[in-house]
């Protein structure tokens, strides 16, 4: 994909591994320098070792983004070390299981705090900083924003929440020099689907309507998609989610 991070800065969440490290290596392979935030700081230091073998240039901050303040000084210390910030890309993300009648309060709410709020506390503390640099920011989604999902029910509340967080943004700041986009993909390998339980009782007919007739979508690609966005090259993207599920929400 055509794009372009060279002289340019990114703070990229959810980065100690997973969807998030290879969006940090992706940016940095495109040139651009990048702030690695996680909860994760083993993680974390072997991504920014990954990005240095690659020949490029990471720092890393430990950060539990479910804390409104610790988003807003995750912001201002990528701000701080990278001398400006021109994408933020949202990555971190949780997901648990459970039926509806026995899914905890407190499942619920972190849920909700890291995969909802944490994005727009970040957002909000990075769109003057963006705005002044031109930049961009990327949320990632779930096909489980666009479909009902059973056993994942904050998850995708939390998820349909975020797709319409960067409509909204999108509209509330149209007349200014950024750009806001998402992208909901479906399935990856990655930690998160191998840290997942199943409750007892679930039917997995019920989910095995939201696998995918296809399989999971590969990380990379996921990445690269994530990478062109923030880019100075995705001009024409503002306000999309961009459905990357290899065919999940289509029918
Ligand atoms: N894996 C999938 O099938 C899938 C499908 C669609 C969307 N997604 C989304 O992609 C994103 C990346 O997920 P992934 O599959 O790479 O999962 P992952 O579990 O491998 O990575 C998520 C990262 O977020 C970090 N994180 C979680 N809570 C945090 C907190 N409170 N503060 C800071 N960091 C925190 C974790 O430490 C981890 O490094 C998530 O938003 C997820 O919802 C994943």
């Amino acid at each position: 994909m055509r794009c372009s991070h060279e002289g340019k800065a990114s703070i990229v969440t959810g980065a100690a591994g997973g969807l998030g490290r290879e969006v940090g290596l992706a940016i940095a392979r495109a040139g651009g320098e990048v702030f690695l935030v996680d909860r994760n700081p083993e993680g974390l230091a072997q991504t920014q070792a990954l990005i240095g073998e690659a020949g490029g240039r990471a720092h890393v901050h430990v950060a539990d983004l479910s804390d409104p303040d610790a988003c807003r000084r995750a912001v201002e210390a990528g701000r701080a070390a990278m001398g400006g910030i021109d994408s933020l890309c949202n990555v971190a993300g949780v997901i648990f299981f459970a039926h509806a009648t026995e899914m905890s309060a407190e499942q619920w709410h972190k849920t909700l705090a890291i995969n909802l709020s944490a994005p727009f506390f970040l957002c909000q503390a990075a769109i003057p900083h963006l705005i002044e640099r031109k930049g961009a920011i990327v949320n990632v989604a779930s096909s489980a924003a666009f479909v009902g999902q059973a056993y994942v029910a904050a998850y995708a509340a939390s998820k349909a929440g975020l797709a319409h967080l960067t409509r909204s943004l999108a509209m509330e700041y149209v007349r200014a020099p950024i750009r806001i986009n998402a992208v909901a993909p479906g399935g990856m390998a990655t930690p998160m689907g191998a840290t997942v339980s199943m409750p007892e009782g679930i039917d997995m007919t019920l989910v095995e309507r939201f696998s995918g007739m296809r399989g999971f979508v590969e990380v990379p690609d996921v990445a690269d998609m994530i990478c062109y966005l923030a880019s100075d090259a995705a001009q024409g993207f503002h306000g999309a989610v961009i459905n990357m599920d290899a065919g999940i929400t289509a029918g």
